[in-house]
C-alpha cells in the first residue's frame, strides 16, 4: 500500500517536473519496460544513474554499439520514457 502510494507520488512528481518541452513520460516508459525489458533488467541495476545517463546507454544499445542479447528497436521518445522510468525507480 505504502509502496503504491509512493509510486503514485513519484509519477506525479515526475510529470509535474517536466511539463515543458516534450515531457519524458515515466509511466509510458514503465509499460515498455514491463513488456520488453523487465524479464532481464531490474531497475536497481540503474541505481545512481540519471535519466540522461540511462538514455545515453539505451541509445548505444539501440545503435548496436553495446553487446545486447536482443536487438532493441525504440524511438527517441520511447528511450527517453524508459530512461525516465528507470531513473525514477532506481533512485527513489
Ligand atoms: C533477453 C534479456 C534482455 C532483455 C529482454 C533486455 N535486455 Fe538489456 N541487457 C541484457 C544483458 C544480458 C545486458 C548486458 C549485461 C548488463 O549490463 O546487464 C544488457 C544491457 C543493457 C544495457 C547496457 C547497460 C550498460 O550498463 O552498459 C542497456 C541500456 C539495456 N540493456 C537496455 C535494455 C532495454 C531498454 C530493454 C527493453 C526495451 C532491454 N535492455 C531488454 C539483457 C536484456
Amino acid at each position: 500500500m505504502l509502496r503504491h502510494t509512493m509510486v503514485v507520488i513519484a509519477i506525479a512528481a515526475a510529470l509535474g517536473a517536466c511539463v515543458a518541452a516534450r515531457a519524458a513520460d515515466a509511466a509510458a516508459g514503465g509499460k515498455i519496460v514491463e513488456q520488453v525489458c523487465s524479464s532481464c533488467h531490474d531497475p536497481a541495476s540503474w541505481k545512481g544513474k540519471s535519466a540522461a545517463q540511462i538514455d545515453a546507454l539505451i541509445h548505444q544499445v539501440v545503435a548496436g554499439e553495446v553487446l545486447h542479447p536482443r536487438k532493441l528497436t525504440l524511438t527517441d521518445a520511447q528511450m527517453a520514457d524508459v530512461a525516465a522510468y528507470w531513473a525514477q525507480e532506481a533512485n527513489k
